[in-house]
C-alpha cells in the first residue's frame, strides 16, 4: 500500500532543544537544578547533562542540518521559533532575530523542505515568566500579538502549528511540579489547559485574518488508552475523554488540522494506570507500542479534520529499534488511511539528538547523532531505512 501523493515525510525539531544559547524561563532553571538533578539521577549524568547551553548549535549549524534531512529524502520539516529570541523585551521585537528565522525558513525551501512551523513548544520569555507565563491575564493576547508578528513576517509559511503538547506542559509544570514554573495542583493543570486554549483560539482568528490560506493546527499528545477488564473498560473511556479530546474539544472550531504527537500507549487495568507489557521499550523505558497510533487515528474521524503525525520517535542511543519503530508505526498509519484518515505527514522525532528537558542530554532520540563534544553530526543506518520507505512512498 501508498502513502497518498503529495504526503510530507520529514522530522521535529524544537527550538530549546537544539538552537543554544537561548535564554528564557527553561535556561534560568536548568541552571538553578542541574546540580538537584544530578544527584537524583544518583549521579549517573553530571549537571552538564542538565544544562542546555550549546544544545546542538543548530542556530549556526542549520544549513548543515537542513542539507542532511534533503540527503535523507526528507521534502518537510517542523521546527519551532523561539518566542524568547524574537520578543526579548515585552513589545520589542529583534529584527536581528527575525532576519535569522527568515534564513532559516528561506534555507528550508532552497532544499525543497515545506516549513512547518511551531510557534510555541514550552518556553516562556523572561518578561512573560515574571507576569506569571501562562496564569497572566494577558497570556492569550501577548501571545497572540507574537504569533499575528510571525504571520506578517513569514507570509510564505503554509503551516502553522500554535502550540505544543498543551497537555504535557500542564501536567509537568502545573500538576506534577517537575518542571518551571513547577507548580501543583489539579486545579492549576486545567487553569493552565485553559489559558492555551484561548491563546490557541485568539491566535487562530488573527492569524486567519491575515492570511486566509495557511493552515493552522495544533500538536497533541495522544495516547492510545487500552482498557482491561470492566473497570479498566470504563476508566480508559473517561481519561480518554479527558487526556486525548479535552483540548481538541475546545479549540476544534478554530483548526485546521490536527498534529498528532504518538509515542506510546497506556494500559488500564483495574484502577491502575500504565499496566503495559513492556515487551520492547526505549532507552527511556517507554514501550514500543505502534499499534496505538492506529486507535488513536481512528478515534479522530468525527471531529473531519487534517491530520499530520508531528511526532513520532524513540530513544535509542545504539540504534537497535528506531528503523522498525519507524516501519511499524507507519505500517499501523496505512492501515488507517486505508480506513478512510485523512493523514497527510509523518515527521520523526527528531532529526537530531538533542536537550530532552529535565532529563537532559542522554535520551538520543535523533535520525542523526550528535556527537556534543565536537558538534559532528553521524547519520544512523535508520536514517537511511526511512529515506527507503520515503523513495517508495509506501511499504
Ligand atoms: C514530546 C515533546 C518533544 C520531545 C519528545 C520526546 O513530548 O514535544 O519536545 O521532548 O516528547
Amino acid at each position: 500500500m501508498n502513502f497518498p501523493k503529495g504526503f510530507l515525510w520529514g522530522a521535529a525539531t524544537s527550538a530549546h532543544q537544539v538552537e543554544g544559547n537561548n535564554h528564557n524561563d527553561w535556561s534560568e532553571w536548568e541552571l538553578k537544578n542541574a546540580e538537584r538533578l544530578s544527584k537524583v539521577s544518583g549521579e549517573k549524568y553530571p549537571p552538564e547533562n542538565y544544562i542546555s547551553g550549546r544544545a546542538c548549535d543548530h542556530y549556526n549549524r542549520f544549513r548543515e542540518d537542513f542539507d542532511i534531512a534533503k540527503s535523507l529524502g526528507h521534502n518537510a520539516h517542523r521546527f519551532s521559533i523561539e518566542w524568547s529570541r524574537i520578543e526579548p523585551e515585552e513589545g520589542k521585537f529583534d529584527e536581528k532575530e527575525l532576519e535569522h528565522y527568515r534564513e532559516v525558513i528561506n534555507a528550508l525551501r532552497e532544499r525543497g523542505l515545506e516549513p512547518f512551523v511551531t510557534l510555541w513548544h514550552w518556553t516562556i520569555p523572561l518578561w512573560l515568566r515574571y507576569r506569571g507565563g501562562v496564569f497572566s491575564k494577558g497570556f492569550p493576547k501577548y501571545f497572540t500579538r507574537f504569533a499575528s508578528r510571525m504571520a506578517i513576517e513569514f507570509p510564505d509559511v503554509k503551516f502553522w502549528i500554535t502550540l505544543n503538547e498543551p497537555e504535557i506542559y500542564a501536567l509537568n509544570s502545573y500538576m506534577r511540579g517537575i518542571w518551571p514554573p513547577q507548580k501543583r495542583g489539579i486545579i492549576k493543570f486545567f487553569r493552565a489547559t485553559y489559558a492555551l486554549s484561548l491563546a490557541h483560539q485568539e491566535a487562530f482568528r488573527a492569524i486567519k485574518n491575515i492570511n486566509p490560506n495557511i493552515k493552522i493546527g495544533a500538536a497533541l499528545n495522544m495516547s492510545y488508552f487500552e482498557g482491561v477488564g470492566i473497570i479498566g473498560s470504563i476508566l480508559k473511556k473517561f481519561v480518554d475523554q479527558i487526556w486525548n479530546k479535552r483540548f481538541l474539544w475546545h479549540i476544534s472550531n478554530e483548526l485546521d488540522f490536527i498534529g498528532i504527537n504518538y509515542y506510546f500507549h497506556n494500559r488500564v487495568r483495574n484502577f491502575k494506570f500504565n499496566q503495559n507489557e513492556n515487551k520492547e521499550t526505549s532507552d527511556l523505558g517507554w514501550e514500543i507500542y505502534p499499534e496505538g497510533i492506529y486507535h488513536v487515528l481512528k478515534s479522530l474521524k468525527k471531529y473531519k479534520k487534517l491530520i499530520y503525525i508531528t511526532e513520532s520517535g524513540v530513544a535509542d542511543a545504539n540504534d537497535i529499534h528506531r528503523d522498525k519503530f519507524i516501519k511499524e508505526h507507519l505500517e499501523w498509519i496505512l492501515k488507517a488511511i486505508g480506513e478512510g484518515e485523512d493523514v497527510r505527514g509523518y515527521f520523526y522525532w527528531s532529526l537530531l539528538d538533542n536537550f530532552e528537558w529535565d532529563k537532559g542530554f542522554w535520551p538520543r532520540f535523533g535520525l542523526v547523532e550528535v556527537e556534543y563534544k565536537t558538534m559532528e553530526r553521524k547519520i544512523r543506518h535508520s536514517a537511511w531505512k526511512y529515506k527507503e520507505i520515503i523513495e517508495k512512498g509506501g511499504i
